[in-house]
C-alpha cells in the first residue's frame, strides 16, 4: 500500500492514535533515504546523523544491498531451518572467515543475539566448564545496554527500562565499567563465573570509551579463569569505530562476537553470534533456534552488507572522519559555554552538554538541528550521540560541523 499522507503531522497523528507509546521520536516524518540523507514528507532534505542507532553504516538504501535483497526476495524468501537452503551455509562460509570464527548462529535482532550468547554461554559453562548445573553467574557493566528482552532487561540499570517488567531473570552480576579491579574482584572470588558481557564502548549509555587497554586486561583476566569474554559489538562492530570490530583497537579476539543492526545495512533484521567449535559445539539440534533466523534474503543481504564495509573502505574512511570530527568540536568547545566535551571513536561521537542531566537542552538543540538539517537524538539526558553513515565524505561533514557549530552557537 503506497501511503496518501499528504503532510508529517498526519503521520505523527496516526502514530500517536494506533501506536503504543514505546518511543518518543523527535518531530520529524521521513519518507526517503539514499546515502547519508533523508527526506521528511514535505520533501526536506537532512543529514542523517543517527543512522538508525548505527544500523545504516552503508547508507541508505545502498543499491547493492538493495539489489541483492530484491533479487533474492523474488528467488526464495524462506525455508525455515527445518530444510536446507542454498544460500546459508554460502554465508556461514563468508562471515565466519570474514571475522575469523569457525562458526555462525544467525539470529534476527540485535537482542536475539544476545540472548543467544548468554544461552550459548551458560551451556558451555555446564557441559565444558563444569559449573554446577543452575549456578552459572555471567559478569555485566553498569550502564549496560544489550536490548529489551525480559532477560536482558533484569541486569539493566535503567530503571525506565525496568519498571514493573518483573520477576527479573538471575544470574547476572553487575560491575562497573571500565573498572579492572572491580572485574578481577569479581571474577576471583566465584568460581561460578562463566562468562564477562561488555560492551567495546557504551554506545545508548553516552558513547563511554573505556580506558586504553580495558578490553585487553580484561580479555587477558576472562583466560585467566577461564571465563568466556563476550564482546556485544550491535552498535560498534562493522566499521562504526574505524575498525572493523571496535576490540580490533586492541588487538582482541572475544570468544564470543555479537553483531547486528549494520550487518544488513539497515535493510533487513539480521543479527549473529560468531564462536569457535570449542565453544558453538555446545548447542545439538532443537536447543535454540528462530523461524526467520538464517533465512536466504537474510544471508544475501548480509553478505553483500559486509562486501559493501571493504569494497568502499568504511572503517578507514570512520576513523579518517572520527578524527576530523572530534577535532573540529573538541576546539569549538573552548568557545562554547554549552558543549562541556567531545568523545567518541571513529563515527561514533557524542557531545555532553553543559547542563543538568534532567533538563531539555539537549532536545532542544536537537530540534534546532533538525531546523538546520541534521538530525540526531539525546541518548541519555544531556548527552547528544552523531553516528552518521560512514559513507559521508569530508566536505559533507564538514558541512555538518558547521550546521553544529552553528546552531550551538545560535543558541
Ligand atoms: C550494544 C547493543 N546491544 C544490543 C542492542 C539491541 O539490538 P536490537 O534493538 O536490534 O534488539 C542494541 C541496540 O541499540 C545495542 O546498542
Amino acid at each position: 500500500m503506497i501511503t496518501n499522507l499528504t503532510s508529517s503531522q498526519q503521520a505523527i497523528d496516526l502514530e500517536d492514535k494506533y501506536g503504543a507509546h514505546n518511543y518518543h521520536p523527535l518531530p520529524v516524518v521521513l519518507s526517503k533515504g539514499e546515502g547519508v540523507y533523508v527526506w521528511d514528507v514535505e520533501g526536506k532534505r537532512y543529514y542523517d546523523f543517527l543512522s538508525a542507532y548505527s544500523a545504516v553504516n552503508q547508507g541508505h538504501c545502498h543499491p547493492k544491498i538493495v539489489g541483492a535483497m530484491t533479487k533474492q526476495a523474488q528467488t526464495l524468501s524462506l525455508t525455515s531451518r527445518a530444510f536446507y537452503n542454498d544460500m546459508l551455509g554460502t554465508y556461514e562460509k563468508y562471515i565466519t572467515e570474514y571475522f575469523g570464527f569457525d562458526k555462525v548462529l544467525p539470529m534476527n535482532t540485535g537482542a536475539e543475539a544476545v540472548e543467544t550468547a548468554i544461552k550459548l554461554c551458560r551451556k558451555w559453562a555446564y557441559e565444558v566448564k563444569g559449573i554446577n548445573e543452575n549456578e552459572a553467574q555471567i559478569i555485566v557493566c553498569e550502564n549496560n545496554f544489550h536490548g529489551r528482552t525480559t532477560t536482558i532487561i533484569s541486569f539493566s540499570n535503567d530503571e525506565v527500562a525496568r519498571k514493573n517488567f518483573g520477576p527479573y531473570t538471575s544470574g547476572f552480576i553487575k560491575i562497573e565499567y571500565d573498572n579492572l579491579l572491580a572485574l578481577e574482584e569479581a571474577l576471583e572470588n566465584n568460581s561460578n563465573i562463566a562468562g564477562f558481557l561488555v560492551e567495546p564502548i557504551q554506545g545508548e549509555a553516552g558513547v563511554y570509551v573505556p580506558s586504553k587497554s580495558y578490553l585487553s586486561t580484561a580479555k587477558a583476566l576472562c583466560e585467566q579463569y577461564n571465563v568466556l569474554f563476550i564482546a556485544d559489538e550491535v552498535q560498534t562492530g562493522i566499521a562504526r569505530t574505524g575498525q572493523l570490530l571496535a576490540v580490533n583497537h586492541e588487538n582482541v579476539h572475544p570468544d564470543i562476537l555479537i553483531l547486528g543492526k549494520a550487518l544488513s545495512g539497515g535493510a533487513y533484521p539480521v543479527s549473529a553470534v560468531l564462536a569457535d567449535n570449542e565453544i558453538m559445539n555446545v548447542i545439538k539440534p532443537g536447543q535454540h533456534g528462530s523461524t526467520f533466523g538464517g533465512n536466504p534474503i537474510a544471508a544475501a543481504v548480509a553478505i553483500a552488507a559486509l562486501e559493501v564495509v571493504k569494497e568502499e573502505k568504511l572503517a578507514e574512511n570512520a576513523e579518517r572522519l572520527g578524527q576530523i570530527f572530534r577535532k573540529e568540536l573538541s576546539e569549538f568547545a573552548k568557545t562554547s559555554d554549552l558543549v562541556k566535551l567531545v568523545r567518541g571513536k571513529g563515527l561514533l561521537n557524542a557531545i555532553v552538554i553543559n547542563d543538568t542531566e534532567d533538563s531539555s537542552t539537549a532536545w532542544d538543540i536537537c530540534i534546532k538541528l533538525r531546523d538546520n538539517g541534521l538530525l540526531a537524538k539525546p541518548t541519555h539526558g544531556n548527552i547528544i550521540r552523531f553516528a552518521p553513515p560512514l559513507v559521508m565524505n569530508e566536505e559533507q561533514l564538514m558541512d555538518c560541523i558547521s550546521i553544529i557549530k552553528n546552531t550551538i552557537s545560535k543558541f
